[in-house]
């Protein structure tokens, strides 16, 4: 008996010295950020975008937490959920990462809730935009933005624009959906008429069909979403098949305009308007700097909404991490919830209920714009304050 009492608490014993050492490891050891990014494939745009703007976050502020080193691990999931959900599985369960971070798009970042959730790990969304996102886990912040919050803008300018009948152009997935429920409900509200609804495959999408039922539809206005790293070829099929010189209006979500692309267009992009929380031409001293910071570090790329996105979420997550020494969990989570800080987009807020980022969201024109190089930018001429986002039904 005494014998057994003795294995027992010298087992006892060796447990609370070795979960001794795991917190001592878990306290003086790196703290990790396992950041998932579409780095190949048709998105990926927006993983060089954001690793590009997670590299210069660190560069600016440091690479220590309370005197931890911080790590960020990439991984590469080619924006095919499957493999965004493994992924992260592996980041949390072998490299013990302390927050997820990334998800290119909806599906992404939907397949890998479920993770955050069981695992208690903060998952901070820096591109994917469907609304419900933040409703699929309780530790996922966002610092993207969402369809139906930039959607509505647009939908209000055009009513108020002599648009009478549009046509909407969607990417047939959860932020299309968004972008069209939204659109199609704003615009209706103040007297617009839909005259056709038209998706097109997030996949190799070809434009030419539905180019086609536009031009046959003959709306004031086409309102199109696709998601980065699809306008350029938008743009291309919208003027080979004559829509520019049609006297339908092009208008859309920024996504289509993208910084990353958007001076590649040429001429045929002058003049559309869109609405959107970022664009590189954002007048303040703070953009002014985090502009030329990325371009100075990328070789002349420009920054890009997605950029802002994963900046913002550097900014978000090493705040947290300060303000708990880096304990993760539900205190990083808390820590999140209720940031208030000046973006190069402008004022945001993370909503402490929703989890979701509130921000201005802008009406844009392109422009060539001669004082910054003769390029082509959108141009910001009106501001929508602090817009929640109206998709949210709790
Ligand atoms: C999503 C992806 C994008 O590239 C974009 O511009 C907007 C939304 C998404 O999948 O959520």
């Amino acid at each position: 008996m005494t014998s057994k009492r003795h294995v027992l608490k010298i087992a006892l014993g060796l447990v609370a010295a070795a979960s001794a050492a795991a917190t001592f490891a878990a306290d003086t050891g790196p703290i990790k950020i396992g950041l998932i990014l579409p780095m190949t494939g048709q998105s990926a745009s927006t993983g060089r975008q954001i690793d590009a703007a997670v590299k210069l976050w660190m560069a600016q502020h440091g690479d220590k937490i309370g005197g931890r080193k911080v790590e960020v691990i990439l991984k590469d999931d080619g924006a095919v959920p499957d493999a965004t959900k493994r992924l992260a599985q592996e980041l949390v369960v072998n490299d013990k990462v302390t927050v997820l971070a990334g998800f290119g798009i909806t599906p992404s970042a939907l397949a890998t809730a479920p993770i955050a959730t069981q695992s208690k790990t903060p998952m901070v969304v820096m591109a994917a935009a469907t609304s419900s996102i933040t409703d699929a886990s309780p530790f996922i912040v966002r610092t993207s933005f969402t369809l139906p919050q930039v959607t509505v803008g647009i939908a209000d300018w055009a009513a108020k624009n002599k648009i009478r009948r549009a046509v909407t152009l969607v990417a047939d997935y959860g932020p299309g959906f968004d972008a069209e429920k939204f659109f199609d409900s704003q615009f209706r509200l103040d007297g617009g008429k839909i005259l056709d609804k038209l998706r097109t495959p997030l996949k190799s999408p070809d434009f030419a069909p539905v180019l086609q039922k536009v031009l046959d539809d003959k709306p004031d206005a086409l309102f199109v979403f696709l998601p980065s790293g699809q306008g350029a070829s938008f743009m291309k099929q919208f003027a080979e098949r004559g829509l520019d010189k049609s006297g339908i209006r092009l208008i859309a979500t920024g996504d289509v305009t993208d910084d990353d692309q958007l001076n590649d267009m040429g001429d045929v992009a002058l003049g559309i308007v869109t609405s959107h929380h970022y664009s590189a031409a954002h007048p303040s001293a703070a953009n002014k700097k985090f502009v030329a910071a990325f371009e100075a570090a990328n070789k002349g790329m420009r920054p890009n909404f997605m950029a802002v996105g994963g900046y913002d979420g550097m900014r978000v997550i090493y705040k947290a991490l300060e303000a708990t020494k880096g304990a993760g969990g539900q205190a990083m989570l808390d820590a999140m919830k209720g940031q208030i800080f000046e973006s190069p987009r402008g004022p945001v807020l993370i909503d402490a209920q929703t989890r979701d980022i509130v921000q201005d969201v802008y009406i844009r024109k392109v422009e060539r714009v001669p004082s910054m190089g003769n390029q082509l930018y959108n141009v910001e001429f009106d501001v929508i304050k602090a817009v929640k986002d109206p998709g949210k039904t709790k």
